[in-house]
C-alpha cells in the first residue's frame, strides 16, 4: 500500500526520491506526489493521480535542484485518488477566510488517523483550511500548529535535537494522533533537516555518507546506502544529511542499532526478466534452498531454527498450533496444516487473520501460534498475533522481510530469507513459506513420535527439491502455448485433493489476481457438490493429478468433468498415458513424495496464470486494485 521516500544530503533529491518511488510501486498505489525545497527554503509540491509516469513528467525540467525532498504513492483510503488528495499535504496557517497564509511543512503519510474528524474540527476552528477530503491532511495542519507554539514559546535550536522546535512540534502532534502513522516531515527554511516518525506502519533510514535516505521499506535504499536502521513504534527519527538522532517519542532519546543493509540494487532490478513475477518465478530452486539453508541437522535428523525463542519445555508442551494468515499466506498455512498434521500428529487449525482477530475462539495452554505473512505488515494479521498475544499465548512469525513489524512483535520466528518479493502476486515466497511448513513438521515430528531415519528420508527428499523445482520450470514454454489455447476463457476451476487442495486454491487466486478471469479452487471430489454445475465447454479444469496417494480417486473426478465436455488440463507426472488420453493437455511435473507436491505443483500454476495475464495485456507485476501489502484492515 502507500510508500514513502525521502532524502537529505548532496544530491538531486527529486531523482532520487522517483526512482524510490519506483521501486515501492510494487506495493499499490493510485496517486504520487513529491515535495522538495526551493532555493529560497520555499515548498514546492507536485502531485498527480494515476501512475508514476505523470509525477515523472511534472518533476522532469522544472524541479528545483534541492538536495531534500519527501515522497509518496497513495493508496486511496479517505477520499478518492485525486491529484489534491494526494500526499505530501501542507502544513500551514490560514486565516479562515482566505487560504493558506503560509506554508510552514510538508508531510507524507502512511497509515490510518482514527481521530481526525474531531482533530480537523479543532483545527478549523484554529483557522486551519482544508484543501484534501484526507485523514492525513490533519497531520500537517497539527504540526504546523504545535510548531507555532513552540516557536513562541521559546523552544530553542540546541545541540539537543528532541529539543528543537521543530521535533518539539512533530513530537507533540503524533502524541494527540490515534492509529497509525509512518510520517515523514520537510519544513520551509530548513533545508539539512527532516523528521520522520512511527507507530504500526513501517520506516527505514538508509544511512549513506553524507546522505541519508528514509523510505516505508528497505528497497529504495538499495545500491545507495550500506547501512540501515529500522524504526520501531513511537521513535521519532531527527535526520540531517550528516547525523541520525532516533528519540522516543515520549521519554526522550534512545539508542539505535545500524545494521548492513543486505540487499542489491540486483536485488530489485528485474535481472533480464520481462517482469519481476517472473523472475520471482525463477527464482525458486535458490529461495528453496536458501530457506532450507542451515536448518537441516543429519547428526539428529530433525530441523533446527535460532530464533524461536522458546524453551525447549516449552515446545515439548505443545499441543495445538494455529496457523494464520491472509491471501497466499493463508495458503501456505493450510499446506502446513496437512504437514504438521501428519508428521507431527499435532492438531492444526488454519485461521484467516482477519476472522481469527475478531473471533474470540478459546486458546487452551500449550497452543502455539504462528503468523505467515510475507511482508510482516499485513494489518489483519498484525491484529490477530497481537489479540493472541495478549492473552499470553507464545507466538511466532513466519516472514519473508527483515525488521517488519510482525517479525518484531512476535516472540519468535522464522525468516523466509527469500529476497524481496515485489510482483504483487506472491510466488515464490508462498514455496518458502511452503518449506519452512515443512522444516516446521519435522521438527516438531521429531520433538514427538518421528524416528531417527523417517527424519532423515524427510531430509534427503527436502535436499531434492530444488532440483525438481528446477525441472518443474522447464515447462514454460510448453505452459505458454496452453495459455494461448485458454487465455479467453472466463471461468476457471482448480481441483485437487488432499496435499494439492491448497495449491488448487492457490492457483485459482493467481489467475484471479493478474488476469482477471474468474477461477475458483476445489477439493476434486467436492466439485460435483455445486461447481460441476460451471463446467461446460467453455469452462477449463485445472487438474492436479500427479502420481500419489489419491491418485486414483482423482482420476474419477477428472472422468467426471469430461463426462461433461468440460476442458481438462492436466498437471501430471512425466510419462502418465492414462491421464494422457483422459486431459486435452497436460504439464508434465517431476514426481515428488506427496507432501512435497504442493511446492512442485504451485510452479506450473503460477507460469499458466503468468502467461495468461501476459496474453491478456494485464499489468502482471501490478494488478488493478491489488496491494502488496495490506497495511488496512
Ligand atoms: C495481499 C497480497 C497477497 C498476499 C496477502 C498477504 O493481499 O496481494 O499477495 O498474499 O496480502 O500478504 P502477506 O505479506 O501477509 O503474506
Amino acid at each position: 500500500m502507500c510508500g514513502i521516500v525521502g532524502y537529505v544530503g548532496f544530491r538531486r533529491a527529486a531523482d532520487l526520491v522517483v526512482e524510490g518511488l519506483r521501486r515501492l510501486e510494487y506495493r499499490g498505489y493510485d496517486s504520487a506526489g513529491l515535495a522538495v525545497l526551493d532555493d529560497e527554503g520555499r515548498i514546492d509540491v507536485r502531485k498527480a493521480a494515476g501512475r508514476l509516469a505523470r509525477l515523472e513528467s511534472l518533476v522532469r525540467d522544472q524541479v528545483p535542484e534541492a538536495s531534500i525532498g519527501i515522497g509518496h504513492t497513495r493508496w486511496a483510503t479517505h477520499g478518492a485518488p485525486t491529484d489534491g488528495n494526494a500526499h505530501p499535504h501542507l502544513g500551514g496557517c490560514g486565516t479562515g477566510h482566505s487560504s493558506v497564509v503560509h506554508e510552514s511543512l510538508a508531510i507524507v503519510h502512511n497509515g490510518v488517523i482514527e481521530n481526525y474528524r474531531g482533530l480537523k474540527t479543532r483545527l478549523e476552528a484554529e483557522g486551519y483550511v482544508f484543501r484534501s477530503e484526507t485523514d492525513s491532511e490533519v497531520i500537517a495542519h497539527l504540526v504546523d500548529s504545535c510548531l507555532k507554539q513552540a516557536l513562541e514559546t521559546g523552544s530553542r535550536v540546541t545541540d539537543e535535537p528532541a529539543d528543537s522546535p521543530w521535533v518539539v512540534a512533530v513530537r507533540e502532534a503524533i502524541a494527540q494522533l490515534r492509529g497509525t502513522y509512518g510520517l515523514l516531515v520537510l519544513f520551509a527554511g530548513r533545508p539539512d533537516l527532516l523528521v520522520a516518525a512511527r507507530l504500526g506502519s513501517p520506516l527505514v533510514v538508509g544511512v549513506g555518507d553524507g546522505e541519508h535516505f528514509i523510505a516505508s521499506d528497505a528497497s529504495p535504499l538499495a545500491g545507495h546506502a550500506d547501512r540501515i536502521v529500522y524504526l520501531a513504534d513511537h521513535e521519532v527519527a531527527v535526520i540531517t544529511p550528516d547525523t541520525l538522532r532516533v528519540i522516543h517519542r515520549d521519554s526522550g532519546r534512545v539508542e539505535h542499532s545500524v545494521l548492513p543493509l543486505e540487499l542489491s540494487a540486483a536485488d530489485v532490478g528485474m535481472g533480464g526478466y520481462s517482469h519481476f513475477m517472473l523472475k520471482e518465478i525463477h527464482e525458486q530452486p535458490e529461495t528453496i534452498r536458501a530457506a532450507m539453508r542451515g536448518r537441516l541437522s543429519r547428526d539428529d535428523a530433525t530441523a533446527v531454527f535460532g530464533g524461536l525463542n522458546l524453551t525447549p519445555a516449552q515446545l515439548q508442551h505443545v499441543n495445538r498450533i494455529v496457523l494464520t494468515g491472509c491471501g497466499t499466506s493463508w495458503h501456505a498455512a493450510l499446506v502446513g496444516e496437512y504437514l504438521i498434521e501428519e508428521f507431527a500428529r499435532l492438531p492444526v487449525e488454519v485461521e484467516y487473520a482477519s476472522e481469527l482477530r475478531y473471533r474470540n475462539p478459546p486458546i487452551d495452554e500449550g497452543t502455539l501460534l504462528f503468523a505467515i505473512t510475507q511482508s510482516g505488515e499485513t494489518a489483519d494479521t498484525l491484529a490477530a498475533l497481537r489479540e493472541v498475544k495478549r492473552k499470553g499465548h507464545p507466538t511466532l512469525a513466519i516472514c519473508n522481510v527483515v525488521g517488519s513489524t510482525i517479525a518484531n512483535e512476535a516472540d519468535g520466528g522464522i525468516y523466509l530469507h527469500a529476497g524481496p518479493e515485489i510482483g504483487v502476486a506472491s510466488t515464490k515466497a508462498f514455496t518458502s513459506q511452503c518449506v519452512v511448513l515443512a522444516l516446521l513438521a519435522l521438527y516438531f515430528g521429531r520433538l514427538r513420535h518421528m524416528s531417527y531415519e523417517k527424519g532423515l528420508e524427510f531430509i534427503a527428499a527436502l535436499e531434492r527439491l530444488p532440483g525438481l523445482v528446477t525441472e518443474a520450470l522447464e515447462a514454460d514454454t510448453a505452459i505458454r502455448t496452453i495459455a494461448e489455447k485458454y487465455r479467453n476463457a472466463s471461468t476457471f476451476l482448480y481441483l485437487g485433493r488432499q496435499y494439492n487442495f491448497p495449491v488448487a486454491l492457490e492457483g485459482a487466486l493467481k489467475l484471479k489476481e493478474i488476469s482477471y478471469i474468474h477461477a475458483e479452487g476445489y477439493p476434486a471430489a467436492e466439485m460435483k457438490h455445486g461447481p460441476i454445475a460451471l463446467v461446460d465447454q467453455l469452462t477449463p479444469s485445472v487438474f492436479l493429478i500427479p502420481q500419489g496417494a489419491v491418485y486414483d480417486k482423482v482420476i474419477l473426478n477428472l472422468e467426471e468433468i469430461k463426462a461433461r465436455k468440460g476442458p481438462v488440463i492436466a498437471i501430471a507426472s512425466p510419462g502418465d498415458e492414462r491421464v494422457r488420453e483422459l486431459a486435452d493437455d497436460v504439464i508434465e511435473v517431476p514426481d515428488a513424495p506427496d507432501f512435497l507436491q504442493p511446492i512442485v505443483e504451485a510452479i506450473p500454476l503460477q507460469l499458466l496464470a503468468y502467461h495468461i495475464a501476459v496474453l491478456r495485456g494485464c499489468d502482471v507485476d501490478k494488478p488493478r486494485n491489488l496491494a502488496k501489502s495490506v497495511t488496512v484492515e
